[in-house]
Parts: C-alpha cells; sequence; structure tokens
C-alpha cells in the first residue's frame, strides 16, 4: 500500500546542462543533457523512494513529453499514476554557468488543463488508499487550473481522513491556508509575500509562523531559511536547526528534499524534532547535487549526525 501521496499539478520533464558563460547571441556550447521527472511533488515522491517510503506520484501528463516523464518515472522506480490531459507536458531547462558558479532556470508556464481534467486530478487522489494519511501537493499550477484548487484538495482528501502537507507559493498557498492545510512549508520569501510582515528577526519569524498555527490555517509550519537552517511550529512546540555548511553543487530541489525527508519522518511516527533534523540533512545532501539529481541517500545517512536541533 501507498505510504505517502504526492500530488503534482504542473509536472516537468526537467532538462538540465552546463556551459562556460552563458551571454547573449553566440550559440551556447553546452555539455551533456542531464534528464530527470521534475516538479515539487514528483520530486518530493523521489527523495521518498530513496528513503524507502512507498510514494505514488500523482499528476496530469499528455504528449510526447507526458510519455517521457512517466518512463523517466519508472526508471527511477518511483510509483505513478497519470492522470491524460489533452495538452503537452512542460520541460524545464537549468543551465550551469561555469564562470560565475550560478544556475539559469528557465520555466515554461505548462499545458492549459481543462476543468474535467483538474477535477480528474482530484478524483484520482482521493481513491488512493494512503496507509500514513499523508499527502503532499508541491508546485505551481499550469494555466486553467483555480487558484483554490489546493483549498479543494485539502477538504477532498480530509474526507478520506488524509491530511495534506503544502509547498506552493502565491494565490494558491494563500487559498489552502484558508480551507487549512496539515502542513505548509513555505520558505522565507514565500513566507513574507503570504503575510506581508517584515520577517528580519528570529522572533519575528517564529511569530508569523505562529500565527498560522493558532489561526488554525495549518497545524504545522516548517519554514525553510535557505543557508540559515529552518523553523518549524506547531501547537505542541517550534524546533530551529542551522544549515549544515557543505559545497553547493545547486540549490535545485533543495526544499523538495527537505519536504520529502521531514514527511518520511513523520510517517514513520517521528517526532517533529527529528523530521526537522531529518529535513536538514537531506536539503543539505541536496546542495551536494547538481541540477535536479536531488539528495542522494549515502549523503544524506553521512550528514544526519552533523544536524543539531534545538526547542525554542
Ligand atoms: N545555501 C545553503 N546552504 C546550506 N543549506 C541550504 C542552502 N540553501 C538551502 N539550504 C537548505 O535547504 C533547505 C531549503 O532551502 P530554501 O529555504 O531555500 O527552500 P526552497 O524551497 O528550496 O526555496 P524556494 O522555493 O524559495 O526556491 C533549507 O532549510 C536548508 O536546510
Ligand atoms: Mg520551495
Amino acid at each position: 500500500m501507498t505510504d505517502i501521496l504526492t500530488i503534482t499539478m504542473n509536472p516537468a520533464v526537467d532538462v538540465f546542462t552546463s556551459t562556460a558563460n552563458v551571454r547573449p547571441t553566440h550559440k551556447l556550447r553546452c555539455g551533456p543533457a542531464l534528464v530527470h521527472p521534475g516538479g515539487g511533488g514528483i520530486n518530493v515522491a523521489r527523495v521518498l523512494a530513496r528513503l524507502d517510503v512507498q510514494a505514488l506520484a500523482l499528476y496530469p501528463a499528455g504528449g510526447l513529453t507526458g510519455g517521457v516523464l512517466r518512463k523517466l518515472l519508472e526508471a527511477e522506480g518511483v510509483p505513478g499514476r497519470a492522470v491524460a490531459i489533452a495538452g503537452e507536458t512542460r520541460e524545464s531547462f537549468t543551465v550551469h554557468d561555469e564562470g560565475s558558479g550560478q544556475d539559469y532556470r528557465f520555466v515554461l508556464p505548462g499545458p492549459h488543463l481543462t476543468g474535467a481534467e483538474w477535477q480528474a486530478c482530484l478524483e484520482a487522489a482521493v481513491t488512493v488508499p494512503v496507509a500514513s494519511r499523508l499527502a503532499v501537493a508541491s508546485g505551481s499550477l499550469p494555466p486553467g487550473v483555480p487558484d483554490d484548487v489546493y483549498a479543494r484538495l485539502a477538504r477532498r482528501l480530509a474526507t478520506q481522513g488524509v491530511r495534506l502537507a503544502l509547498d506552493t507559493s502565491g494565490p494558491a498557498l494563500a487559498a489552502a491556508l484558508e480551507a487549512g492545510v496539515y502542513l505548509v512549508k513555505p520558505s522565507l520569501r514565500e513566507l513574507g509575500d503570504l503575510t506581508g510582515a517584515v520577517l528580519d528577526t528570529p522572533a519575528r519569524r517564529l511569530a508569523a509562523c505562529r500565527s498560522i498555527v493558532h489561526a488554525g490555517r495549518a497545524e504545522v509550519v516548517a519554514l525553510s531559511l535557505g543557508a540559515e537552517g529552518a523553523l518549524l511550529v506547531t501547537r505542541e512546540g517550534a524546533w530551529q536547526a542551522a544549515a549544515l555548511a557543505v559545497p553547493v553543487a545547486s540549490t535545485v530541489g533543495a526544499g523538495d528534499s527537505f519536504l520529502g525527508a521531514l514527511l518520511a519522518a513523520r510517517s514513520r511516527g517521528m517526532g517533529f524534532d527529528e523530521a526537522l533534523a531529518r529535513g536538514i540533512a537531506a536539503s543539505a545532501a541536496a546542495l551536494l547535487a547538481s541540477g535536479t539529481a536531488l539528495c542522494q541517500r549515502a549523503d544524506f545517512e553521512r550528514l544526519l549526525p552533523q544536524v543539531r536541533v534545538q526547542p525554542l
């Protein structure tokens, strides 16, 4: 049986390559392409699979790229369920600039989904039996999908006793918090956009997370702070952890690895402190890997003992 269900409304085939210097007009001769299945929820499912959690990735897929996406997931051994759509699944393109060490990330809007198509995704989500009673939805929404789709998903899953963890931004995040979700994982920028508050001190960040929890908008707020680590707040307590200092090959997928490892721990009944530690270790492991490769299990296990979690 599926332990954790992941939902990705706007998946992608992620293409990653590198070039000496990104500059205009000239042909940029690139290195070999690395191709991975991608989109927030799909990445979370890839991380869960590496941590021996039975994840099922649910996503809409169409066209030739949709077929490629299915095959890529299969090749990684991640169980998937594709909901057929008429449009063409998108590709995302990341170029590593060797001169500056920076990644240039080109992100297409994705195919237009009809009402029947996005509703079919919701229908499919509620038919999956989920052992841990945890589902995670992550990523942006493609054209045609209303901003309240995650709010609807949270309500539909709740009727099955399944709790929704959410990693998204903007109006889709705001609408879902109106409906109420189990867990949110905003980055600092996303929380700032949501609350409109200045979040320049630990006290202000804690207060912003607490206000979401106390308003009943989410039971758990896992605020990721990039190089500063993360903060996790529930009604019962709050914990913080510094990030690990590791050489950064790429920050792509750090948030997805963080969330995957955190939920893997929760699905195994670990406490929030342990879950936070695992999120920090997995996100640090993701930084070691270039592009969309995400965290590797061996790096995660090696880094985990280095994480220090502090109750607040
Ligand atoms: N430069 C860094 N150094 C060390 N750890 C980092 C760094 N960037 C990210 N991390 C780790 O990855 C986690 C998630 O990163 P971040 O807060 O940037 O979220 P994100 O979801 O990847 O960001 P966004 O969605 O805004 O692009 C952090 O909590 C931290 O543990
Ligand atoms: Mg993120």
